[in-house]
């Protein structure tokens, strides 16, 4: 939308109001193709795409547009027309043209790009369609978190990034010189939302946490942003309940709008239109249960065949586009068929790769022992089984952090809660009821190695008007991956810090 302060120019999203007219945009040469007498020039503006025609007619601009390189910044006018074969439906035909800044040669091209080569100059690529509408949805499904929350009545609560202790594992803490003394970057904001959540009721917090997570798999960021709302006088059943509500929101809402920015990245919407309540509940003897299986078992063997038949099919499809690489004769053809061949020879590695791990992720399921964590191929075996989230609760006492309400049917069990998201893409909300009593909490903390007086004050809470109380933690990243489509969270971040990388 145009501010009249903000844009002094027209904006490329507004042309549907100025047909017949001419107008001036301001933006980047997004690409450029030439013929004879006339160059195609793409102007991408921040809102949308426009084709600018120049022809030879108009001596000074056509002279500039031709030996303009990629990415350099513009002023063009020129007078509007409906067209729709035009990208955006609109397109301008250039009377005039101003250059604000000649780019230097640009490294991302229309040439194929490989994903490290893309990822290394992350500052640069954002540019380009698909992060774009990534970086898009990003904003919408954070505003529809907080719009959510916001309208049941939570209150913001911004917790602290510089902590004295273990929020969730000690093993992934990272740790800070705070003048000569040991502090840590956050984990969670979950504690100390905990005590908000004693004064205000309902209260939620988001921010940046970090994992020191030594695992280098698509879900894991060292750096990822978590919402966590936390509800006093809730148990789990609560605490389900709003995240069953908030995921629906969220989905919704980016297929309400961003269909387009969804087409972009050539996420199937079907999966994401059957993202209703209610979700389905097992809990985590039934997952256990399901991943042992023969039924499973039998499952997956058939999956492993339907996928190695995929896998033919797109073998099949690269010898066919390299057969015709050798009969085109233009660039431009050339270039969209490379394009086209990275992209297969790209679906074929990851294929190839997730094949070859599939036989030890089934004979993990087989062999799944009660008393362990669900690991990542688990989450996925059981989340391909299912088209809406799942959630799974009370799992081993054992496995989960120490804040965890102890069930009091089974004193094995905590009273947890993870949302797999469908689709294979596994754990994207993490929660609990919180334990209330003073004596099982402290004998948690004992157990868990971590010293009762980094907690003295969240120990409070137990001791000042306790209350049942839970809440949740949504990974904004993994709940992306999942809307998008996307395989690697590392997209869904502007700019990922992985173990071992830090891009921009
Ligand atoms: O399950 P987790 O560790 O839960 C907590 O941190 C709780 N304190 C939340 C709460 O109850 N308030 O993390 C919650 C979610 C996960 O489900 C996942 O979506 C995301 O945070 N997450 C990660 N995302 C990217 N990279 C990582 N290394 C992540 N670790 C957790
Ligand atoms: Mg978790």
């Amino acid at each position: 939308m145009r501010d009249p302060v903000l844009d002094s120019a027209t904006v490329i999203s507004e042309l549907k109001n100025f047909p017949g007219q001419s107008v001036t945009l301001r933006g980047w040469l997004y690409s450029k193709r030439s013929g004879g007498k006339i160059v195609f020039m793409l102007l991408r503006d921040g809102t949308g795409i426009c084709q600018c025609i120049v022809e030879a007619s108009v001596d000074d601009a056509f002279a500039l547009a031709r030996e303009l390189p990629q990415e350099s910044s513009l002023e063009v006018t020129g007078e509007i027309r409906a067209d729709d074969r035009a990208p955006g439906g609109y397109e301008m035909s250039v009377t005039g043209l101003k250059v604000i800044h000649k780019a230097e040669e640009y490294p991302i091209t229309r040439k194929a790009h490989g994903i490290d080569f893309l990822m290394n100059h992350r500052h640069l690529w954002f540019r380009s369609k698909r992060p774009t509408a990534i970086l898009r949805i990003r904003h919408k499904a954070i505003n529809a978190c907080r719009n959510y929350l916001d309208n049941k009545g939570f209150t913001l609560i911004d917790t602290p990034i510089l902590t004295q202790g273990a929020g969730e594992d000690a093993q992934t803490l990272f740790p800070v010189d705070y003048f000569g003394e040991q502090a840590y970057l956050a984990q969670t904001g979950q504690l100390h939302v905990e005590t908000a959540c004693m004064a205000l009721r309902k209260v939620y917090c988001f921010g940046p946490t970090f994992r020191a997570e030594k695992s280098k798999t698509r879900r894991h960021l060292t750096e990822f942003w978590m919402l966590e709302p936390e509800i006093a006088f809730a148990e789990l059943d609560e605490v389900i309940e709003l995240a069953e509500g908030l995921t629906c929101h969220v989905v919704q809402t980016v297929l309400a709008e961003h269909e387009e920015d969804l087409a972009v990245l050539g996420r199937d919407i079907e999966p994401l239109r059957k993202i209703e309540k209610p979700f389905p509940r097992i809990t985590y003897q039934e997952a256990m249960d399901n991943l042992r299986s023969e039924k499973t078992k039998l499952w997956l063997e058939k999956e492993l065949e339907r996928e190695k038949g995929v896998l033919q099919g797109k073998v099949e499809e690269l010898a066919a586009l390299e057969k015709k690489l050798e009969t085109v004769k233009k660039q431009f053809q050339k270039d969209k068929l490379n394009m086209q061949i990275h992209e297969v020879r790209e679906a074929i590695h990851e294929l190839e790769q997730d094949l070859a791990s599939r036989p030890e992720h089934i004979k993990l399921a087989q062999s799944f022992e009660w008393g362990k964590d669900l690991g990542g191929s688990d989450e996925t075996i059981i989340s391909k089984q299912y088209d809406k989230p799942l959630f799974v609760t009370d799992y081993p006492r054992q496995v989960k952090a120490f804040y965890m309400k102890v069930s009091k049917d089974d004193p094995r069990l905590v009273r947890n809660v993870d949302m797999f998201a469908p689709e294979g893409y596994g754990e994207v909300i993490g929660g609990s009821q919180r334990e209330d009593d003073i004596d099982v909490l402290m004998e948690s903390i004992k157990s868990k190695d971590l010293d009762p007086g980094d907690y003295s004050w969240y120990l409070d809470l137990r001791r000042y008007g306790s209350v049942p109380h839970g809440g949740f933690g949504l990974g904004i990243e993994r709940m992306l991956a999942w809307i998008c489509g996307i395989k690697h969270v590392r997209e869904t971040i502007p700019f990922p810090r992985l173990m071992g990388k830090m891009y921009g």
